[in-house]
């Protein structure tokens, strides 16, 4: 298994996205977390961060808000799957945390200036992609800064039709072309292999064995599972898509890639469909997912977690 990266953590928590900030905290140097609009408004997914920080008692991460909504288009939220607020039925104790006035894209930007050639710094993106792709348009310095751009996003170009539309590329499927267009070091994982790596139903019963992270997680995946129970094609299993580019960065080697130049539809009925680009248009290879160690994951998924048992 890979040393314990460096990463930073670029999400719409979310509850699959909570999960994966206690994986990431179990698992690497979390230098810090930028938030975006996606499965809810941006008020609760900056909020929710500092609140699951707060139980994970890393409060000391820096959290940035990031865009409230995607380049060109209207959001769209995933309420069924995250609640109004987007933690599902947990309700955090935690006071509410005054708003920064520093938009994470500059922010990106002057720790580049910073930074001497490229970073030991791991970016791994688990909502839309709207902070990464205002950095590249605006910084376009951001562009090769990360060590490597982890992106749980679409899917392998012809996948299924009910998968080809991933929620992270149809919300801003602008941002995604603009990183996809632009970024260095990219590997998109996406929903072809995420919903390979289910957790099965019976294992949310470890959960309170983690003390007040257990508690929490519990909490969450009890509403979460209501919708996304049976996703991937097992009624008896749920995914945790964002857990899994957390792995992906963590322990490498139980993944397959492919590379391909991905572009996106981004209007119309395929709106959202991650495609293979044309040769001719010079679009830098990204690497696609197209296979995971599931046991393997499981067992690093609860290994994990023994950071938090009571
Ligand atoms: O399609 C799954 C992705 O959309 C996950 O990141 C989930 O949190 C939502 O953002
Ligand atoms: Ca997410």
């Amino acid at each position: 298994m890979a040393p314990r990266p460096t990463v930073w953590l670029d999400m719409d928590p979310g509850i699959d996205d909570s999960w994966a900030i206690a994986v990431a905290l179990s698992r690497c140097s979390v230098q810090g977390i930028s938030t975006v609009a996606g499965n809810v408004a941006l008020e609760h997914t900056f909020q929710n961060t500092h609140d699951v920080l707060q139980v994970l008692n890393h409060s000391e991460i820096p959290v940035f808000p990031g865009a409230d909504g995607p380049l060109l288009e209207p959001l769209i939220t995933a309420k069924a799957f995250h609640g109004e607020q987007g933690l599902g039925d947990y309700v955090a104790d935690a006071s509410h945390i005054p708003a920064i006035l520093a938009d994470t894209p500059r922010v990106w930007s002057r720790w580049a200036q910073h930074s001497t050639g490229v970073s030991d710094t791991h970016l791994i993106a688990t909502g839309p992609l709207t902070n990464l792709a205002i950095g590249f348009l605006a910084f376009p310095e951001l562009r090769s800064a990360w060590k490597s751009i982890t992106a749980m996003c679409g899917a392998l170009p012809g996948t299924e039709m009910d998968k080809a539309k991933e929620f992270n590329v149809y919300v801003d499927p602008h941002a995604a072309d603009v990183v996809f267009r632009y970024g260095a070091r990219v590997q998109m994982l996406g929903i072809n292999v995420a919903h390979k790596a289910l957790v099965p139903i019976r294992d949310l019963s470890l959960l309170p064995q983690y003390g007040k992270t257990g508690r929490m997680l519990a909490k969450m995946l009890n509403f979460y599972t209501i919708e996304a129970r049976g996703e991937g094609g097992n009624p008896d299993a749920f995914p945790i898509d964002d857990v899994v580019a957390v792995a992906a960065v963590s322990y490498p080697e139980i993944f397959q890639w492919r590379e391909l130049p991905l572009t996106v539809v981004r209007e119309g009925p395929l709106r959202g469909t991650v495609v293979i680009s044309p040769i001719d248009v010079q679009r830098p290879a990204v690497k696609v997912a197209l296979d995971i160690e599931v046991p393997e994951f499981l067992a690093w998924l609860w290994e994990s977690m023994e950071t938090y048992r009571a």
